[in-house]
Protein backbone atom coordinates (compact mmCIF):
# COMPACT_ATOMS: atom_id res chain seq x y z
CA UNK A 1 0.00 0.00 0.00
CA UNK A 2 1.35 3.59 -0.48
CA UNK A 3 1.11 5.43 2.17
CA UNK A 4 -0.58 8.81 3.03
CA UNK A 5 2.00 9.92 5.05
CA UNK A 6 5.60 8.72 5.81
CA UNK A 7 8.44 10.16 8.12
CA UNK A 8 12.01 9.75 7.07
CA UNK A 9 13.77 8.87 10.24
CA UNK A 10 17.13 7.00 9.16
CA UNK A 11 21.08 6.44 10.76
CA UNK A 12 21.54 9.96 11.65
CA UNK A 13 18.69 9.58 14.01
CA UNK A 14 19.99 6.61 15.30
CA UNK A 15 22.83 7.45 16.31
CA UNK A 16 22.09 10.57 18.09
CA UNK A 17 19.43 8.05 20.07
CA UNK A 18 23.29 5.85 21.11
CA UNK A 19 24.41 8.99 22.50
CA UNK A 20 21.40 9.87 24.52
CA UNK A 21 20.77 6.32 25.58
CA UNK A 22 25.00 6.22 26.99
CA UNK A 23 23.93 9.46 28.56
CA UNK A 24 22.06 7.24 31.23
CA UNK A 25 19.76 10.30 31.25
CA UNK A 26 16.69 10.15 28.73
CA UNK A 27 14.50 12.65 30.41
CA UNK A 28 14.21 16.01 30.22
CA UNK A 29 17.71 17.76 29.60
CA UNK A 30 19.67 19.16 27.82
CA UNK A 31 18.85 17.12 24.29
CA UNK A 32 15.28 18.90 25.47
CA UNK A 33 16.83 22.37 25.87
CA UNK A 34 18.17 22.35 22.80
CA UNK A 35 15.76 21.45 20.73
CA UNK A 36 13.41 24.06 22.18
CA UNK A 37 16.07 26.87 21.56
CA UNK A 38 16.63 25.91 17.92
CA UNK A 39 12.79 25.05 16.98
CA UNK A 40 12.31 28.51 18.47
CA UNK A 41 14.55 30.27 16.06
CA UNK A 42 13.59 27.88 13.25
CA UNK A 43 10.22 29.47 13.40
CA UNK A 44 11.58 33.20 14.17
CA UNK A 45 13.16 33.97 17.22
CA UNK A 46 10.02 33.19 19.46
CA UNK A 47 10.49 31.09 23.19
CA UNK A 48 9.10 27.69 22.58
CA UNK A 49 8.20 25.04 24.91
CA UNK A 50 8.77 21.37 24.00
CA UNK A 51 5.95 18.92 24.88
CA UNK A 52 4.81 15.03 24.53
CA UNK A 53 2.45 16.09 22.38
CA UNK A 54 0.36 18.74 20.14
CA UNK A 55 -2.70 17.39 21.92
CA UNK A 56 -1.01 18.53 25.46
CA UNK A 57 0.13 21.87 23.66
CA UNK A 58 -4.18 22.14 23.23
CA UNK A 59 -4.98 21.39 26.44
CA UNK A 60 -1.96 23.49 28.30
CA UNK A 61 -3.39 27.05 25.70
CA UNK A 62 -6.61 26.42 27.73
CA UNK A 63 -5.07 26.40 30.99
CA UNK A 64 -2.60 29.47 30.28
CA UNK A 65 -5.17 31.85 29.31
CA UNK A 66 -7.59 31.00 31.76
CA UNK A 67 -10.51 29.91 29.34
CA UNK A 68 -13.05 27.43 31.87
CA UNK A 69 -16.74 27.45 32.50
CA UNK A 70 -19.26 30.12 30.90
CA UNK A 71 -16.31 30.93 28.08
CA UNK A 72 -16.65 30.08 24.29
CA UNK A 73 -13.90 29.19 21.84
CA UNK A 74 -15.06 29.34 18.43
CA UNK A 75 -13.38 26.44 15.95
CA UNK A 76 -13.44 25.91 12.21
CA UNK A 77 -15.46 22.69 11.89
CA UNK A 78 -12.98 21.17 9.47
CA UNK A 79 -10.42 20.61 12.29
CA UNK A 80 -9.12 18.06 14.96
CA UNK A 81 -10.63 16.38 17.40
CA UNK A 82 -8.31 17.64 20.59
CA UNK A 83 -8.75 21.34 19.75
CA UNK A 84 -12.77 21.02 21.13
CA UNK A 85 -11.72 18.03 23.47
CA UNK A 86 -9.55 20.75 25.11
CA UNK A 87 -12.19 23.37 24.84
CA UNK A 88 -14.62 21.02 26.60
CA UNK A 89 -12.58 19.48 29.22
CA UNK A 90 -11.17 23.07 30.52
CA UNK A 91 -15.49 23.65 31.18
CA UNK A 92 -15.92 25.77 28.06
CA UNK A 93 -17.72 25.92 25.09
CA UNK A 94 -16.57 25.16 21.68
CA UNK A 95 -18.42 26.67 19.00
CA UNK A 96 -17.79 25.37 15.75
CA UNK A 97 -17.52 27.52 12.35
CA UNK A 98 -17.88 27.19 8.72
CA UNK A 99 -14.95 27.20 6.45
CA UNK A 100 -14.07 28.38 3.03
CA UNK A 101 -14.73 26.22 0.57
CA UNK A 102 -11.29 26.70 -1.30
CA UNK A 103 -8.21 27.09 0.95
CA UNK A 104 -11.07 25.17 4.37
CA UNK A 105 -9.90 27.91 6.22
CA UNK A 106 -11.89 29.39 8.75
CA UNK A 107 -14.33 31.89 7.24
CA UNK A 108 -13.85 34.99 9.12
CA UNK A 109 -17.40 36.40 8.77
CA UNK A 110 -18.10 33.54 10.98
CA UNK A 111 -16.31 34.76 14.03
CA UNK A 112 -18.73 37.87 13.09
CA UNK A 113 -22.06 35.48 13.48
CA UNK A 114 -20.90 33.50 16.73
CA UNK A 115 -19.29 35.71 18.52
CA UNK A 116 -21.16 37.09 22.02
CA UNK A 117 -19.89 38.20 25.31
CA UNK A 118 -18.74 34.60 26.51
CA UNK A 119 -16.29 34.36 23.57
CA UNK A 120 -12.77 34.65 24.60
CA UNK A 121 -10.63 33.23 21.62
CA UNK A 122 -10.74 31.22 18.58
CA UNK A 123 -8.60 28.53 17.38
CA UNK A 124 -7.87 28.35 13.71
CA UNK A 125 -5.95 25.63 11.73
CA UNK A 126 -3.81 26.63 8.50
CA UNK A 127 -5.35 23.54 6.38
CA UNK A 128 -3.26 21.28 4.78
CA UNK A 129 -0.39 23.95 5.65
CA UNK A 130 -2.00 26.71 3.57
CA UNK A 131 -1.28 29.43 5.69
CA UNK A 132 -4.62 31.75 6.31
CA UNK A 133 -5.13 35.33 5.13
CA UNK A 134 -4.21 36.97 8.91
CA UNK A 135 -4.60 40.42 8.55
CA UNK A 136 -8.26 39.27 7.76
CA UNK A 137 -8.62 37.41 10.81
CA UNK A 138 -7.27 40.00 12.75
CA UNK A 139 -9.71 42.56 12.17
CA UNK A 140 -12.35 39.94 12.68
CA UNK A 141 -10.91 38.65 16.29
CA UNK A 142 -10.56 42.35 17.29
CA UNK A 143 -10.39 41.71 21.37
CA UNK A 144 -10.25 37.91 20.84
CA UNK A 145 -7.20 35.67 21.93
CA UNK A 146 -6.70 33.94 18.57
CA UNK A 147 -4.54 30.43 19.04
CA UNK A 148 -2.67 29.05 16.07
CA UNK A 149 -3.27 24.93 15.63
CA UNK A 150 0.17 24.91 13.70
CA UNK A 151 0.12 20.79 13.17
CA UNK A 152 0.01 21.21 9.24
CA UNK A 153 1.87 24.22 8.94
CA UNK A 154 5.17 23.50 10.37
CA UNK A 155 7.38 26.32 8.60
CA UNK A 156 4.55 27.83 6.62
CA UNK A 157 4.91 31.31 6.42
CA UNK A 158 2.27 34.52 6.42
CA UNK A 159 4.18 37.68 5.43
CA UNK A 160 7.50 36.62 6.43
CA UNK A 161 6.11 35.49 9.50
CA UNK A 162 5.65 31.87 10.93
CA UNK A 163 2.43 30.21 11.42
CA UNK A 164 2.04 29.43 14.63
CA UNK A 165 3.81 32.35 15.61
CA UNK A 166 1.40 34.98 14.74
CA UNK A 167 -1.24 34.82 17.24
CA UNK A 168 -1.45 34.52 21.10
CA UNK A 169 -0.77 30.65 21.25
CA UNK A 170 1.01 28.32 18.50
CA UNK A 171 0.92 24.51 18.89
CA UNK A 172 3.23 21.76 16.82
CA UNK A 173 2.84 18.67 16.02
CA UNK A 174 5.71 16.40 15.88
CA UNK A 175 3.85 13.07 15.90
CA UNK A 176 4.56 9.88 14.06
CA UNK A 177 2.26 11.72 10.71
CA UNK A 178 3.82 14.83 10.77
CA UNK A 179 6.24 16.11 8.42
CA UNK A 180 9.22 16.89 11.14
CA UNK A 181 8.67 13.37 13.28
CA UNK A 182 9.72 12.22 16.61
CA UNK A 183 7.06 9.51 17.20
CA UNK A 184 5.35 11.62 19.23
CA UNK A 185 6.51 15.42 20.60
CA UNK A 186 4.94 18.50 19.87
CA UNK A 187 6.22 22.21 20.73
CA UNK A 188 3.96 25.42 22.20
CA UNK A 189 4.46 29.24 21.39
CA UNK A 190 3.88 31.79 23.69
CA UNK A 191 3.70 35.74 22.89
CA UNK A 192 3.45 36.96 26.36
CA UNK A 193 6.18 36.98 28.94
CA UNK A 194 4.14 36.44 31.65
CA UNK A 195 2.20 33.86 29.63
CA UNK A 196 5.10 32.40 29.30
CA UNK A 197 6.20 31.71 32.78
CA UNK A 198 2.47 30.52 33.36
CA UNK A 199 3.05 27.94 30.80
CA UNK A 200 6.21 26.66 32.13
CA UNK A 201 4.71 25.64 35.46
CA UNK A 202 1.36 24.42 33.59
CA UNK A 203 3.45 21.97 31.44
CA UNK A 204 5.03 20.42 34.63
CA UNK A 205 2.27 19.82 37.45
CA UNK A 206 2.21 23.50 38.10
CA UNK A 207 5.59 23.55 40.52
CA UNK A 208 6.93 26.77 40.62
CA UNK A 209 10.57 28.31 38.91
CA UNK A 210 10.84 24.13 37.76
CA UNK A 211 14.13 23.33 38.55
CA UNK A 212 15.81 19.74 38.68
CA UNK A 213 16.92 17.90 41.70
CA UNK A 214 20.59 19.19 40.62
CA UNK A 215 20.06 22.91 39.91
CA UNK A 216 17.95 23.12 43.61
CA UNK A 217 20.93 21.57 45.98
CA UNK A 218 23.25 23.49 43.81
CA UNK A 219 20.72 26.99 44.85
CA UNK A 220 19.89 25.98 48.22
CA UNK A 221 22.48 23.51 49.88
CA UNK A 222 19.74 21.97 52.04
CA UNK A 223 16.36 20.51 51.92
CA UNK A 224 16.38 20.70 48.34
CA UNK A 225 13.71 18.49 48.12
CA UNK A 226 10.63 21.09 49.10
CA UNK A 227 8.76 22.67 46.74
CA UNK A 228 5.59 25.34 45.73
CA UNK A 229 2.99 24.67 43.22
CA UNK A 230 0.94 27.46 41.82
CA UNK A 231 -2.02 24.94 40.48
CA UNK A 232 -2.61 22.16 40.13
CA UNK A 233 -1.84 20.66 36.30
CA UNK A 234 -0.90 17.76 34.47
CA UNK A 235 2.66 16.27 33.21
CA UNK A 236 3.25 17.12 29.86
CA UNK A 237 7.02 17.29 29.21
CA UNK A 238 8.93 15.52 26.31
CA UNK A 239 12.17 14.17 26.90
CA UNK A 240 15.27 14.03 25.49
CA UNK A 241 14.87 11.13 22.93
CA UNK A 242 12.20 12.87 21.66
CA UNK A 243 14.50 16.54 20.98
CA UNK A 244 17.74 14.18 20.39
CA UNK A 245 15.60 12.97 17.11
CA UNK A 246 13.69 16.73 17.00
CA UNK A 247 17.31 18.51 16.33
CA UNK A 248 18.42 16.07 13.35
CA UNK A 249 15.24 16.16 11.65
CA UNK A 250 15.31 20.07 12.01
CA UNK A 251 18.02 20.29 9.87
CA UNK A 252 16.32 18.23 6.98
CA UNK A 253 12.73 19.64 7.25
CA UNK A 254 13.79 22.17 4.90
CA UNK A 255 14.71 19.44 2.27
CA UNK A 256 11.00 17.93 3.26
CA UNK A 257 8.90 20.78 2.31
CA UNK A 258 10.88 21.65 -1.09
CA UNK A 259 10.63 17.73 -1.67
CA UNK A 260 6.79 18.05 -0.52
CA UNK A 261 6.60 21.01 -3.12
CA UNK A 262 7.62 19.17 -6.32
CA UNK A 263 5.07 16.20 -5.48
CA UNK A 264 2.16 18.79 -4.97
CA UNK A 265 2.67 20.59 -8.22
CA UNK A 266 3.93 17.42 -10.21
CA UNK A 267 -0.09 16.48 -9.01
CA UNK A 268 -1.49 20.44 -10.19
CA UNK A 269 0.06 19.55 -13.28
CA UNK A 270 -1.14 16.20 -13.41
CA UNK A 271 -5.07 16.38 -12.81
CA UNK A 272 -5.40 19.92 -14.53
CA UNK A 273 -7.88 18.79 -17.41
CA UNK A 274 -9.42 15.78 -15.35
CA UNK A 275 -13.00 17.10 -15.36
CA UNK A 276 -14.47 15.77 -12.53
CA UNK A 277 -11.77 17.12 -9.70
CA UNK A 278 -10.82 20.38 -8.47
CA UNK A 279 -7.80 20.82 -7.87
CA UNK A 280 -6.44 22.38 -4.12
CA UNK A 281 -5.66 26.55 -4.36
CA UNK A 282 -1.82 27.59 -5.24
CA UNK A 283 -0.83 29.41 -2.00
CA UNK A 284 -1.99 32.58 -1.03
CA UNK A 285 0.10 35.86 -2.04
CA UNK A 286 2.75 36.20 0.57
CA UNK A 287 2.58 32.92 2.25
CA UNK A 288 4.38 29.59 1.93
CA UNK A 289 2.95 26.72 2.05
CA UNK A 290 4.64 23.39 4.44
CA UNK A 291 2.67 21.06 1.81
CA UNK A 292 1.30 19.09 4.20
CA UNK A 293 -2.16 17.61 2.53
CA UNK A 294 -2.80 17.39 -1.14
CA UNK A 295 -6.46 17.96 -1.20
CA UNK A 296 -8.71 17.28 -4.12
CA UNK A 297 -12.23 17.88 -4.68
CA UNK A 298 -13.96 15.06 -6.66
CA UNK A 299 -17.36 16.12 -8.09
CA UNK A 300 -20.76 14.24 -9.65
CA UNK A 301 -20.48 12.04 -5.91
CA UNK A 302 -17.66 10.33 -7.22
CA UNK A 303 -15.72 10.99 -4.09
CA UNK A 304 -16.68 7.83 -2.06
CA UNK A 305 -16.23 5.27 -4.99
CA UNK A 306 -12.81 7.15 -6.41
CA UNK A 307 -11.72 6.65 -2.31
CA UNK A 308 -12.85 2.91 -2.60
CA UNK A 309 -11.13 2.45 -5.87
CA UNK A 310 -7.62 3.80 -4.59
CA UNK A 311 -7.64 1.76 -1.63
CA UNK A 312 -8.36 -1.68 -3.36
CA UNK A 313 -5.27 -0.36 -5.77
CA UNK A 314 -2.78 -0.20 -3.32
CA UNK A 315 -3.14 3.34 -2.59
CA UNK A 316 -4.14 4.81 0.80
CA UNK A 317 -6.09 8.12 0.95
CA UNK A 318 -8.39 9.99 3.50
CA UNK A 319 -10.57 12.81 4.38
CA UNK A 320 -9.06 15.08 6.73
CA UNK A 321 -10.96 16.39 8.91
CA UNK A 322 -14.40 14.89 9.23
CA UNK A 323 -16.33 18.37 10.47
CA UNK A 324 -16.63 18.65 14.20
CA UNK A 325 -20.53 19.71 14.37
CA UNK A 326 -21.72 16.30 12.51
CA UNK A 327 -19.82 14.40 15.56
CA UNK A 328 -22.78 13.38 17.82
CA UNK A 329 -20.71 13.73 21.31
CA UNK A 330 -20.15 17.21 20.49
CA UNK A 331 -24.33 17.67 20.12
CA UNK A 332 -23.90 20.68 17.71
CA UNK A 333 -26.98 22.00 16.20
CA UNK A 334 -25.19 23.96 13.67
CA UNK A 335 -25.89 23.34 10.16
CA UNK A 336 -22.30 24.44 8.21
CA UNK A 337 -23.20 24.38 4.55
CA UNK A 338 -19.74 24.90 3.08
CA UNK A 339 -17.90 22.06 5.39
CA UNK A 340 -21.15 19.53 4.87
CA UNK A 341 -20.26 20.08 1.07
CA UNK A 342 -16.99 19.75 1.63
CA UNK A 343 -17.37 16.62 3.86
CA UNK A 344 -18.81 15.08 0.70
CA UNK A 345 -16.13 16.55 -1.92
CA UNK A 346 -12.51 16.25 -0.15
CA UNK A 347 -9.86 13.46 -0.60
CA UNK A 348 -6.62 14.38 0.54
CA UNK A 349 -4.01 12.10 -1.52
CA UNK A 350 -0.77 10.34 -0.53
CA UNK A 351 2.00 13.46 -0.14
CA UNK A 352 5.33 12.97 1.69
CA UNK A 353 9.12 13.05 0.43
CA UNK A 354 9.60 9.69 0.27
CA UNK A 355 6.94 8.96 -2.40
CA UNK A 356 9.31 7.97 -5.59
CA UNK A 357 8.61 8.40 -9.03
CA UNK A 358 7.19 5.11 -9.67
CA UNK A 359 4.80 5.92 -6.63
CA UNK A 360 3.80 8.99 -8.25
CA UNK A 361 2.90 8.15 -11.51
CA UNK A 362 1.32 5.01 -10.18
CA UNK A 363 -1.03 7.58 -8.31
CA UNK A 364 -1.69 9.63 -10.85
CA UNK A 365 -2.34 7.09 -13.44
CA UNK A 366 -4.82 5.06 -11.13
CA UNK A 367 -6.52 8.72 -10.53
CA UNK A 368 -6.81 9.11 -14.13
CA UNK A 369 -7.92 5.22 -14.75
CA UNK A 370 -10.75 5.81 -12.68
CA UNK A 371 -12.29 8.42 -14.55
CA UNK A 372 -11.80 7.11 -17.93
CA UNK A 373 -13.57 4.10 -16.93
CA UNK A 374 -16.77 6.19 -15.97
C1 LIG B 1 -4.57 19.65 13.08
C2 LIG B 1 -4.02 18.83 14.19
N1 LIG B 1 -3.89 19.38 15.40
C3 LIG B 1 -3.40 18.69 16.44
C4 LIG B 1 -3.03 17.37 16.31
C5 LIG B 1 -2.54 16.63 17.52
O1 LIG B 1 -1.22 16.28 17.38
P1 LIG B 1 -0.55 15.18 18.34
O2 LIG B 1 -0.77 13.86 17.68
O3 LIG B 1 0.90 15.58 18.36
O4 LIG B 1 -1.18 15.27 19.65
C6 LIG B 1 -3.15 16.75 15.07
C7 LIG B 1 -2.79 15.33 14.91
O5 LIG B 1 -3.12 14.67 13.97
C8 LIG B 1 -3.65 17.50 13.98
O6 LIG B 1 -3.80 16.95 12.77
Amino acid sequence: MIQIFSNSLGEEELKVLKKVFESRWIGFANESKLFEKEFGEKIGERKVLAVNSCTAALFMSMRILGIGPGDEVIVPTINFIGVPNAIINAGAKPVFADVDTKYLNILPSEIDRLRNKNTKAVFILHYGGHSCNMDELKKHCNGLYILEDSANSIISKYKGKNCGAIGDIGCFSFDAMKILSTGNGGAITIMNEKLFSKAMEVRYLGIKNKQSGIDSFKEKQKRWWELEIASAENRYLPNDILCAIGRVQLKKLDSFIKRRKEIWLTYQEAFKDLEFIERPPEPLPETESSYYFYWIKVKNNLRDKLASYLVNNGIYCTFRYYPLHLIKHYKSKERLPNAEKLNEEVLDLPLHQNLSYNDLEKIVNTVKGFFKKI
